[in-house]
């Protein structure tokens, strides 16, 4: 069985991260969404929101199972018996930081293998922080994360 492992930190989910969750559970027999749960960065979603978030955003989707990790992904990774990580690539600036990624997770587990999808170029200019800026200045966000997303983005900075 193919499990494959799609991290990131998902704060909150954009529709760019959606097209790559739906592209890559169907290369794979199980897709983990793993979020980082990473206590050196402020998060604006708690962890619990952003699963819901997530499953809210992905409910068609079958083959896929959101989970919470810490420390290494690549020891997450063995613990769940994957060695195929999935990340999306949506420009040549994404590119050195991802293949640094890769070579140290490869370096760190010889068995994983990364492999990239290239982003829908409709999305290729989405990001989660670009979301949380036009949505901390109160711009609408409607077209780049599903509806819930979009509720609770603008929520989160109504009143501030
Ligand atoms: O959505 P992001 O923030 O670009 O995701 C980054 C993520 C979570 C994939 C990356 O920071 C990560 O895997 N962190 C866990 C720590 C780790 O394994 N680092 C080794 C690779 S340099």
């Amino acid at each position: 069985m193919q499990i494959g492992i799609y991290p990131g930190s998902f704060d909150p989910v954009t529709n760019g991260h959606i097209d790559i969750i739906k592209r890559s559970a169907k290369l794979v027999d199980v897709l983990i969404v793993a979020i980082l749960q990473n206590n050196k960065k402020t998060s604006l979603f708690t962890m619990e929101e952003r699963i819901k978030l997530i499953e809210e955003s992905c409910k068609d989707i079958e083959n896929i199972q959101i989970e919470t990790f810490s420390g290494l992904l690549v020891d997450f990774a063995k613990e769940k018996n994957a060695n195929l990580i999935i990340r999306g690539l949506r420009a040549l600036t994404d590119f050195e930081y991802e293949f640094q990624m890769a070579q140290m997770n490869k370096h760190l587990h010889n068995d994983m293998e990364t492999i990239f999808l290239v982003t829908d170029v409709k999305y290729s200019f989405l990001s989660s922080s670009a979301i949380k800026e036009v949505a901390s200045f109160g711009g609408s966000v409607c077209d780049f994360v599903p509806e819930i997303v979009a509720e609770k983005t603008l929520e989160k900075y109504k009143g501030e």
